[in-house]
């Protein structure tokens, strides 16, 4: 088997996405996290674009020693000594260099001709190699450059020291088949290939950034240029999470291998996604939320009878905790049981017969049950438990100024108990009021407070999880109050606790 290089522009190419800005903390958190996860190259910045991305590219270089520091230079003077000064503290430095060779980028950017371009880009990488060792070279918008031109200079600029020339497409625009032919023929037809690496840099502008990468490394190329989240310049680049895991996943077809830790994917994706501040859509390959989720019955009775059937990756080798059972309307009995299972809820047949199918028909409302609402389900539907305590009623005084303080009166068994208390704030100090009464002081878990129906005047629920000694219970209330809401709640719980006492 045969490795590739897993080269990671996150820090370049990434950043340019719009709306991503990191500062240099941020980047060499995300630098110390792809060095985690074992990517070869980093590619750090462009040192000349800014003070700040020099001054990231120098920190990471400082820092990090296990992977290759790569720095971006357009095949300037200028721009290449920026690269080599920020990369001076790196271990194996790697300087970057790049110009356009396609006949649009030329004549109308460059406004240059062939031969000044060919004299520029070997004159750049001699240049650069007097810095570093290693030099890449990069023909932007190569899979739109005229072939013969492409074999060309990426021949003279292999004799001039490039020990790794990248095929950019730059705007997205090649097709899987194509740029294999386009790898083939890139190593038939330049003489000296065999002394450089062949990269792959990919875009997303038809949605085809992986699988251009792929079929460029099973024509030959042996490094991919690629982002975390696929993230980048206008639709992005090459997700590197989806090209490590389908070369991991299809190994019987690739025959190849990365040295990626392929449990860290997980995490360095959160990571990008928080620091650049850019989510990660849920139903992206690999890392998405919902990548390793099953709504649908006969998936989920699938995957509980054997995970393979649904699922060609195991959720944990990506840093997933374990595949999800979504419960929802499509859901089958065997998840649903399954949930009961996980929850600890021992049900008679009948008993699970009521609670499925009052399952489907709050399912029918809701888009997603979560575990307090299969609890609520079998407490109030299935097992009814006596509401011992009741609320009569409840006053609160709270405000800037004011110490919070509640008065609570409840039933039980027809005598009226009442007490006052304060607390943090009206809803703590009715709680304090309800545990002094009732005299049991079980531990808040979970509050959680929502409209469940519109306008100002909307109806509040509130859902608490109690826990006490080793009993957790979910309680709810609804009122236009929410403390009467949050009382309500509380007491309801409080019930279902001494039920199971
Ligand atoms: O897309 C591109 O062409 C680039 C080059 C700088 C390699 O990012
Ligand atoms: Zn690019």
């Amino acid at each position: 088997m045969e490795r590739i290089y897993i080269f990671d522009t996150t820090l370049r190419d990434g950043e340019q996405a719009p709306g991503a800005s990191l500062n240099v903390k941020g980047k060499l958190e995300i630098a110390r996290q792809l060095e985690k996860l074992n990517v070869d190259i980093i590619e750090a910045g462009f040192p000349i674009a800014s003070p700040g991305d020099f001054e990231a590219v120098n920190l990471i270089a400082k820092k990090l020693k296990k992977p290759v520091i790569c720095a971006l230079a357009r095949s300037l003077k200028k721009d290449i000594d920026a690269a080599r000064d920020a990369l001076k503290p790196a271990k194996k430095p790697r300087i970057h260099v790049f110009l356009a060779t396609s006949k649009i980028h030329m004549q109308y950017k460059l406004r240059k001709a062939e031969d000044e371009v060919l004299k520029q880009a070997v004159e750049a990488v001699k240049y650069a190699k007097r810095f570093a060792d290693d030099v890449e070279f990069s023909p932007e918008d190569a899979t739109r450059t005229e072939r013969n031109f492409l074999f060309k200079i990426l021949a003279e600029v292999i004799e001039a020291g490039a020990t790794v020339v990248n095929i950019p497409d730059t705007v997205g625009y090649t097709v899987p088949d194509e740029f294999s032919d386009l790898i083939k023929a890139i190593k038939e037809n330049v003489p000296n290939i065999d002394k450089a690496i062949v990269s792959a840099h990919c875009h997303d502008d038809l949605g085809l950034s992986c699988a251009n990468s792929l079929a460029a490394i099973k024509a030959g190329a042996r490094q991919v240029e690629c982002t975390i989240n696929g993230i980048g310049e206008r639709a992005g680049s090459a997700p590197l999470e989806e090209i490590v895991m389908a070369i991991k996943t299809r190994q019987d077809f690739f025959n190849f291998y990365t040295r990626i830790k392929t449990q860290e994917l997980y995490k360095t994706s959160r990571l990008v996604s928080h620091l650049m501040g850019i989510d990660v859509q849920p139903n992206k390959a690999i890392v998405g939320d919902n990548a390793f989720r099953h709504e649908s019955g006969i998936h989920q009775d699938g995957v509980l009878k054997m995970p393979r059937t649904y699922e060609i990756m195991k959720p944990e080798d990506v840093g997933f905790k374990e595949s999800k059972i979504v419960l929802g309307k499509h859901s089958g009995r065997h998840a649903f049981v399954k949930k009961l299972e996980e929850l600890g809820i021992k049900l008679t047949k009948n008993e699970v017969d009521k609670a499925f199918e009052e399952f489907k028909k709050l399912a029918d409302k809701k888009k997603e049950i979560f575990d307090e609402d299969i609890i609520a389900i079998v407490e109030e539907e299935v097992k009814v438990i006596p509401q011992v305590w009741e609320l009569v009623y409840v006053h609160t005084i709270a405000g800037s100024h004011t110490v919070p303080t509640a008065t609570v009166k409840l039933r039980k068994e027809g005598k009226i108990y009442e007490d006052a208390a304060c607390g943090d704030g009206p809803i703590d100090a009715c709680y304090n009021t309800i545990d002094r009464i009732v005299k049991i002081n079980p531990k808040l878990l979970n509050y959680n407070l929502k409209a469940i129906t519109s306008g100002r005047d909307a109806l509040g629920e509130v859902t608490v999880r109690l826990k006490h000694k080793n009993t957790e219970v979910v309680g709810r209330g609804t009122s236009t109050d929410i403390i009467e809401a949050s009382a309500k709640a509380y007491i309801n719980a409080i019930n279902k606790l001494l039920y199971s006492k």
